[in-house]
């Protein structure tokens, strides 16, 4: 059974994006299927991965407005060094707006949810990078997900805002307990840290202390290689296969695979 995990914290320019798109290549650096869902108009990981947006057939606005088959808009990225490729759905601007047209069909936070069904079974993991926003394109990445990843940017204010988030899973949790479905807490992912400084050291022990066990044990530092690599179009472990942000997104790869199946292994 394929595992959907929304990689969501609507505060902006946390990482989501940069986690997404490199949390999946390293999955499949291990071996996994992993299918990449861009669910931001901004098209961030669409671009991170070398796709060009304006010479798309297709992307995840023409699957939610159910105007093509949500395997017709799956893309396949090479992984350097993997014979398995990542497979991605692409996001434009199209997306900007959509809340509005989602809000006109019936069981409308459920859209995508009745999509990926209908392909996730042939994943190990769908990854979906959400946008910095609580609205129903979000809501729609949280109804059609097992567990939520949150990452956190070691700075200041870094837990602001994070209520209105935990407030949010707690309603859709709620919701889906009513289909004998869960959402859980993947883990929450410390992101940017500057080892150097005082301040940072400060705010991951003020988020562990507010989250306990439930923060990743892997933390990202701040490195230069995860704003570059996007700029080149290829994941950081493809880009700066040995920087300090590749091998720590491999190591976070390898906390979340081992984590499953420990769980999976319990039950
Ligand atoms: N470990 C890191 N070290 C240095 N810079 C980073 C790191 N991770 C992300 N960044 C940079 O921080 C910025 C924000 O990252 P990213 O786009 O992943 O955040 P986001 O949460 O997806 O943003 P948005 O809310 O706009 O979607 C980007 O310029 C990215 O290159
Ligand atoms: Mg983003």
């Amino acid at each position: 059974m394929g595992k959907v995990i929304s990689v969501a914290n609507q505060k902006g320019g946390v990482g989501k994006t940069t986690t997404s798109v490199n949390l999946s290549a390293s999955l499949v650096y291990y071996g996994k299927k992993v299918l990449l869902v861009d669910f931001d108009a901004q098209g961030s990981a669409t671009t991170s991965l070398g796709i060009n947006r304006s010479t798309l057939n297709g992307n995840l606005y023409d699957a939610l407005m159910g105007e093509m088959d949500i395997t017709d808009v799956i893309l396949e990225v090479p992984i350097q060094g993997r014979k398995e490729v990542l497979h991605v759905i692409p996001a434009t601007i199209d997306l900007a707006g959509i809340d509005y047209k989602l809000l006109e069909k019936e069981n409308h936070e459920y859209v995508f949810d009745q999509l990926v069904k209908k392909v996730k079974d042939n994943y190990d993991y769908v990854i979906i990078d959400c946008a910095p926003a609580l609205g129903l394109t979000t809501l729609n990445a949280l109804y059609a997900s097992d567990s939520v990843l949150i990452p956190i940017q070691c700075q200041f204010l870094a837990i602001d805002g994070l209520t209105q988030l935990l407030n949010t899973v707690r309603v859709v949790q709620k919701n889906l307990k009513v289909n004998k479905r869960e959402l859980t807490i993947e883990g929450v992912l410390l992101t940017m840290l500057d080892k150097r400084t005082k301040a940072g050291w400060a705010i991951v022990n003020e988020i562990k202390e507010y989250f306990q066990e439930g923060v990743f044990k892997t933390f990202i530092t701040s490195n230069v290689a995860a704003q570059v690599a996007p700029t080149y179009g290829i994941p950081i472990l493809t880009y700066a296969p040995k920087s300090p942000a590749a091998v720590l997104y491999k190591s976070l790869a390898k906390e979340l695979i081992d984590n499953n199946e420990k769980r999976q292994s319990i039950r």
